[in-house]
């Protein structure tokens, strides 16, 4: 617990430089392209310390509801708000029991962040229930490789790679784990994680829809 917490508010203090150089190779841009279709009521699911917030178009946003359970991000979130093209609601809560009732948003974003949840088909269940039926989920997440080569390099270094990142699993098949859900996927495509460690470099971006029978 004490190192949970500890690895909590460490993490949450170096992510952003972390990230800097990742973001300046392209996933600034990885990450506006994969929000490029949010609009209305915006739910982030996981929304670290909210570098997604530059990222959201500008016109077409009413609200954006941020979700995070780990308040030594949602800290740095709250002077990340001014960054965003609507006004920005933050909620201290897991992805995997969201309180907000069935068909509330217009659209979910979830960027890096089902790879840590304990049960990341539960989160995707719940972003099912939130979304209004034609509601869009967008997700960016980085995920388990295609290449059985990487795959197997993956899953020997999972168990390592959880403890140093405080969390993060690297072998996950995130794609079956949306499909399965019920959602629709409309578009998936894979591309790379600038600059980052080969085993997380597998970049899984697209959308899925609600539709009117779930
Ligand atoms: C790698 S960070 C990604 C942050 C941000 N989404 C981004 O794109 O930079 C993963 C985030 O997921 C959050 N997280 C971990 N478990 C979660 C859960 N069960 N529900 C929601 N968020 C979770 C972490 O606190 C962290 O902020």
């Amino acid at each position: 617990m004490y190192y949970r917490r500890h690895m909590n508010r460490f993490t949450a203090r170096i992510y952003d430089r972390m990230f800097r150089k990742s973001e300046e190779a392209g996933l600034t841009a990885i990450r506006r392209d994969a929000l490029a279709d949010a609009r209305g009521e915006v739910l982030e699911i996981g929304a670290g310390t909210g570098l997604n917030l530059r990222a959201y178009p500008r016109q077409g946003i009413t609200r954006i509801v941020a979700t995070e359970p780990n308040p030594a991000m949602s800290r740095q979130l709250e002077q990340k708000v001014g960054d965003a093209p609507a006004p920005v609601e933050i909620v201290s809560a897991s992805a995997e029991r969201l309180p907000f009732p069935d068909a509330t948003f217009d659209t979910v974003v979830g960027t890096l962040v089902l790879c840590e949840p304990k049960d990341p088909a539960r989160v995707v269940e719940e972003v099912a229930r939130v979304l209004k039926p034609g509601g869009r989920y967008l997700f960016l997440e980085h995920v388990r490789s295609d290449e059985p080569k990487l795959a197997r390099r993956q899953d020997r270094y999972a168990p390592l790679w959880r403890t140093v990142s405080g969390g993060c699993n690297c072998n996950r098949s995130t794609l079956a784990t949306i499909e399965a859900s019920g959602l629709d996927v409309e578009r998936a495509s894979m591309g790379r994680f600038p600059k980052s460690p080969t085993i997380t470099r597998p970049l899984l971006r697209g959308a899925a829809v609600r539709g009117d029978y779930l």
